[in-house]
């Protein structure tokens, strides 16, 4: 445990968000669950589109596929970012300093600059490698870089994400 908290941390944990999420009996767990409803959709949603740029069910169009999928995607973070800020408001000075909340971070921003090379270089191009003819062939090494990334970094996130309970 920290000193008590000064600062903007220490008004966070003393705002009334701060002590509804430590003193409600209910109110962690529900809002824990939140966050892992999320994470199974971020997840869910973001390894098909990675397996599928691994070279996996190439019937598939994987510009159809993104098309789907991303969306649900981006609709993930609503479910946990506020919930995931919630939780840090009840014990922020604590989380601040576990490495495995900065590691955890730092992986999300990995993730994120990886999606962006990806969209901005990789997926600019699919018109040729995601054609039906290109589809007989895997696909591009930085489309399956891009994937394998992708997938190595989101479950690094989720490990961090269970591992704040302990460090
Ligand atoms: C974006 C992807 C994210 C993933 C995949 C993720 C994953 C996880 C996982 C797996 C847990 C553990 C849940 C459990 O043990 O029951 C967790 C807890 C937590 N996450 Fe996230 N998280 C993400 C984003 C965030 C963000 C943006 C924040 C904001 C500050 C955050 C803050 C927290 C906090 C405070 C906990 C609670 C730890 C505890 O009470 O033990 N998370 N996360």
């Amino acid at each position: 445990m920290s000193p008590a908290p000064g600062g903007a941390l220490g008004a966070l944990e003393a705002s009334g968000l701060g002590q509804a999420m430590r003193q409600w009996l209910w109110l962690y767990p529900g809002v824990e669950t939140v966050h892992i409803v999320g994470i199974g959709l971020l997840f869910g949603s973001i390894a098909v589109l990675d397996l599928r740029l691994l070279g996996f069910s190439r019937h598939l169009s994987a510009r159809t596929l993104a098309k789907h999928v991303l969306p649900w995607s981006a609709g993930s973070f609503l479910l946990i970012v506020p919930s995931g800020l919630m939780m840090f408001s009840a014990h922020a000075s604590d989380f601040i300093d576990s490495p495995v909340f900065a590691i955890k971070m730092g992986l999300i921003m990995a993730a994120g600059v990886n999606a962006a090379l990806f969209h901005t270089i990789t997926f600019r191009t699919a018109d040729v490698w995601d054609s039906e003819e290109m589809r007989k062939l895997p696909p591009p090494p930085s489309a399956r870089a891009a994937g394998a990334i992708s997938l190595l970094l989101w479950i690094s996130v989720i490990a961090c994400g269970r591992l704040l309970a302990y460090f």
